[in-house]
């Protein structure tokens, strides 16, 4: 079975991918970029039916960070019907499985209302489920959400001494998300990309050659077995 060798009662609580090297895949095929985000479907639901065979409690997919605008509009229009799209297709499915949706990140003006509108439904139809949560982050980034945190702070009018790293994380976007045990990011690419830069404090970093639309769930088990192999020590010493 493709899940062997990972010790089933270790397995990270949240795995978070950064799911890169589309564009890459379409070129190398020469197709245009938007072929790659399309072909991309497959590994991202495939990665979702793995994280659920071995028992993964959350997963958390960066889908649009809040640099993607800088491409071109063609592109970020794919991108925004793209994931309108995504989520018709599959949140009957992903509701069946117990999957609970969610979405991070900024709802400004530039996401289309109705893309929010279908964010907005695919939380609600599946807010009951409780086998896993799948977190979405769209239209995010890291430095924004801390913006945005400090900015609530503010607004909350909470005093200086009462502003700590439990008043910072209770405003974050979902203050009930654990922190990820697990990054994976495909294509080569080391780096975070803007990419939960509180939560990833302690996260252990797994890096895969794969580009994301040739990832499946045996990657993610692969980066599974190399997450057990590491030791997280915190800050401390071995006991
Ligand atoms: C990741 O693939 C998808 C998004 C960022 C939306 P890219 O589109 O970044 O693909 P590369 O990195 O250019 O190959
Ligand atoms: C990170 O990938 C964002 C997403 C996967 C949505 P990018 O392709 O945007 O990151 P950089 O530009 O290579 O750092
Ligand atoms: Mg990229």
């Amino acid at each position: 079975m493709a899940a062997d060798g990972i010790d089933l009662g270790q397995v990270p609580a949240h795995v978070a991918c950064v799911m890169d090297g589309n564009g890459r895949w379409a070129r190398a095929r020469g197709l245009p970029r938007t072929e790659g985000h399309a072909a991309g479907e497959e590994a991202m639901f495939d990665t979702v039916e793995g994280a659920l065979e071995i028992g993964v409690k959350w997963l958390t997919m960066f889908a649009f960070s809040t640099e993607n605008w800088r491409r071109p509009p063609d592109e970020v229009r794919y991108l925004m019907n793209f994931n309108e799209g995504i989520l018709t297709r599959h949140r009957d499915d992903l509701d069946s499985k117990g999957v609970r949706i969610r979405f991070a990140g900024r709802r400004d003006w530039r996401v289309p209302k109705r893309l929010l509108r279908h964010m907005d439904e695919s939380t609600a139809l599946t807010a009951h489920n409780h086998r896993m949560t799948l977190t979405i982050c769209f239209n995010y980034g890291g430095r924004a959400e801390i913006v945005d945190a400090v900015r609530s702070l503010a607004v909350d009018g909470v005093q200086l001494d009462k502003v700590d790293e439990r008043a910072i994380r209770q405003r974050l976007y979902w203050p009930d998300m654990p922190d990820p045990d697990l990054v994976v990011r495909t294509s080569g690419e080391y780096r975070i990309s803007n990419y939960l830069l509180w939560q990833l404090a302690y996260s252990e970093l797994v890096f895969s050659d794969v580009l994301w639309p040739d990832f499946r769930r045996e990657n993610l088990f692969d980066a599974v077995r190399e997450y057990q192999r590491r030791e997280r020590r915190y800050g401390g010493v071995k006991r």
